[in-house]
């Protein structure tokens, strides 16, 4: 039999059917239905799994659900918006049409978001350096860039 694991997941308290050495990206996506976090690499690679875990941006492909349950909580993208208020990275890239297929764009707004809560207005060289390990196939790495200091700029 599945054992059950408790995680706290966007705010709420929910039990999951997952072994401990299971991928918190497959409990995300298979078992919560959280499909904003990205499937890429499943190695740690791509960035397009970042959540936050205790607020530091982790790749859920390479995070045993058993790390998540010991944290205070994950955060996915789908709870980064506050009120039916998308985060201001989510609202850049909308303003800027930053995106191209978006494959990425998931976890890149969570970088993004941990890169603001501790650097409020970060420069386009240090949103390009936290986002080295953020691949976008798509090549539109300069308006995500643009985007994202821009969300600083504005808060
Ligand atoms: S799918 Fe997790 S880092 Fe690529
Ligand atoms: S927008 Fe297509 S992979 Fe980044």
């Amino acid at each position: 039999m599945t054992p059950t694991t408790r995680l706290c997941v966007n705010g709420e308290t929910v039990d999951v059917a997952a072994s401990e050495d299971t991928p918190l990206l497959t409990v995300l996506r298979d078992e919560l239905g959280l499909v904003g976090s990205r499937f890429g690499c499943g190695q740690g690679l791509c960035g397009a799994c970042f959540v936050l875990l205790d607020g530091v941006a982790v790749p859920s492909c390479q995070t045993p659900v058993s790390q998540a349950s010991a944290s205070s909580g994950v955060v996915t993208v789908e709870g980064l918006p506050e009120g039916g208020t998308p985060h201001p990275v989510q609202a850049a890239l909308l303003e800027g049409q930053a995106a191209q297929c978006g494959f990425c764009i998931s976890g890149i707004v969570v970088r993004a978001a941990a890169l603001l809560s501790t650097n409020p207005a970060p420069s386009a060289d240090e949103v390009a350096e936290a986002l080295e390990h953020n691949l976008c196939r798509c090549g539109v790495q300069r308006r995500i860039i643009d985007a994202v200091v821009s969300a600083g700029s504005a808060r």
